[in-house]
């Protein structure tokens, strides 16, 4: 999708095939009153004979004003004016959207005359730039009958003077880089586990490192991780016919020298549990068992068509957990990167063992903080539902930043606590550690699992598992928390 800007315009005259403006509980907004008043009040009269009551995303198509020139007007409603958040102002642009797709190839936008409680004007630009980017995700690569014939493939946003040049078209290629991004990330999910495996992952990051000379790419092959002893990823990977990945990306858009946030994606392309084998139902859903490897690489992507200045690495640990003759076997004791020993108790705890080799290694770049992102467990579904990511760390000031980024990108973490008390649930009588915790606070032993192999650093954990994809009828990747970290990341660059 494309996007332009402009300053104020005479609605009445554009060429473009339709006008999207709001209307709040206080009426239309000034371009809306203009359209009204030129039209000698057949707009406002058409709101009323449709009863159109203006509630927040409800939409109403008006064809063929009198004296305006173009076609189509989409009345938008943005529910009360003082209530006018940024989670409205979502559903207004995901809506405008849907009701134009299919309809029409152009349109101009005039969101820009609303105040958003929890927006500025160059976030609410690039809030409605990132949520039509989102809208118009399609994934129909499977289907052989496509459904879209006319996509709305430009938005013209009519902005203030003080937004239009530099600080609008900034707002516009921030909202368009990390949708972009997001929906890289989608398209990673959905796609089936037996094209997606740990070598198209691999794969995909050598694309996006051809088009960018910041961009460096190197992968670690079993027999690289075999030889650096990590003992806990190879045990998920060694039941899979497909070859187990550390895939390794390091962005240098920062100055050489500065210390890197550092990503660390869980990569499970299939997750069927291993000899700990998952039931039959909804095990298809464990293909977005890798959307957080899927996050790091929409962040990757982000971060080239935003150009940050910053450097970041990101690392995907990517296998397949099959039950196989060679599988891991509950019981197994092995060695980590990091010398502790692990009892597998439970295999289909691998989320945890090939990320604590992944967190082991990347000790080498001296990271300014460490962030993990995981469809780690059913637990934390359980405990936060499917609206919030489960936020793990013992450092306020980063799990203070990564909440603000949350809010700030409609991505939105809630966090939980890692405390020592619940360290001895991982207690083995044979190894240093069982790889599960017991029935209780299954996402909160997850993240004391990891954190024992992240004290060299300043570390976060991201729990995805409940906001990754959604289930049921519109089944799919979400993106997320891709805007979380590209909020946090850009957050890193202000100070
Ligand atoms: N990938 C799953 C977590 C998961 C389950 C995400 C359901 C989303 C929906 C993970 O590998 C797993 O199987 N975790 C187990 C851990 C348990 C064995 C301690 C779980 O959550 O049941
Ligand atoms: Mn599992
Ligand atoms: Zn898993």
């Amino acid at each position: 999708m494309e996007f332009a800007l402009l300053p104020a315009v005479n609605a009445a005259l554009v060429a473009t095939d339709a006008l999207i403006i709001a209307m709040t509980s206080d009426g239309l907004t000034s371009t809306g009153q203009a359209l009204d008043s030129i039209s000698s009040g057949a707009l406002s009269a058409t709101i009323t004979t449709a009863n159109f009551e203006a509630k927040p995303g409800q939409t109403l198509a008006v064809y063929h004003l009198a004296n305006i020139n173009c076609p189509l007007v989409l009345v938008v409603g943005a529910g009360d004016t003082k209530e006018l958040t940024s989670r409205i102002l979502h559903k207004m642009t995901t809506n405008a959207y849907k009701a134009l797709n299919n309809k029409v190839k152009t349109a101009y936008n005039f969101f820009a005359e609303l105040s958003v409680t929890d927006r500025n004007a160059s976030a609410l630009i690039s809030d409605v730039v990132r949520t039509s980017v989102e809208a118009s995700y399609l994934f129909d690569q499977y289907k052989s009958k496509k459904t879209t014939t006319t996509a709305l493939d430009t938005l013209t946003l009519v902005v203030g003077d003080e937004l239009f040049d530099h600080e609008g078209q900034a707002a516009i290629t921030w909202g368009q880089s990390v949708g972009i991004g997001q929906n890289f990330a989608r398209d990673l999910g959905n796609l089936p586990p037996n094209v997606c495996t740990p070598a198209y992952l691999a794969t995909q990051a050598h694309e996006l490192a051809k088009k960018e000379r910041k961009l460096k790419v190197s992968v670690l092959e079993e027999k690289d991780m075999e030889k650096l002893g990590m003992g806990a990823f190879l045990a998920v990977s060694q039941g899979s016919d497909q070859d187990g990945k550390m895939i390794v990306m390091e962005y240098n858009g920062g100055k050489k020298g500065d210390k890197p946030v550092v990503l660390v994606g869980k990569g499970i392309t299939f997750d069927t549990g291993g000899i700990s084998i998952k039931p039959a139902a909804t095990m298809d859903e464990m293909k977005f068992d890798m959307c957080g490897a899927a996050s790091v690489l929409g962040v990757m992507k982000a971060l080239v068509a935003a150009k940050l200045p910053l450097n970041v690495v990101g690392v995907i640990a990517a296998a397949e957990n099959m039950p196989s003759g060679g599988a891991t076997r509950p019981g197994d004791i092995v060695t980590t990167m990091s010398g502790q020993t692990v009892e597998i108790l439970n295999t289909d705890a691998e989320g945890r063992l090939v990320l604590c080799d992944a967190l082991t290694y990347i000790g080498r770049y001296q990271p300014a903080v460490v962030i993990d992102i995981a469809t780690l467990t059913g637990a934390c579904v359980v405990a936060l539902g499917k609206v919030v990511s489960g936020l793990f760390s013992p450092d306020e000031e980063l799990a203070a930043a990564l909440l603000a980024a949350g809010n700030d990108s409609n991505d939105r973490a809630w966090r939980m606590p890692v405390w020592s008390d619940y360290q001895e649930l991982l207690d083995s009588p044979f190894a240093d550690m069982g790889n599960i915790g017991g029935p209780y606070g299954g996402a909160i032993t997850a993240a004391c699992f990891l954190s024992r192999f992240t004290k060299d650093y300043t570390w976060a954990h991201l729990d995805i598992a409940g906001t990754a994809w959604h289930s049921g009828n519109n089944k799919g990747a979400t993106g997320r928390p891709v805007p979380l970290l590209m909020h946090y990341l850009s957050s890193r660059v202000a100070r």
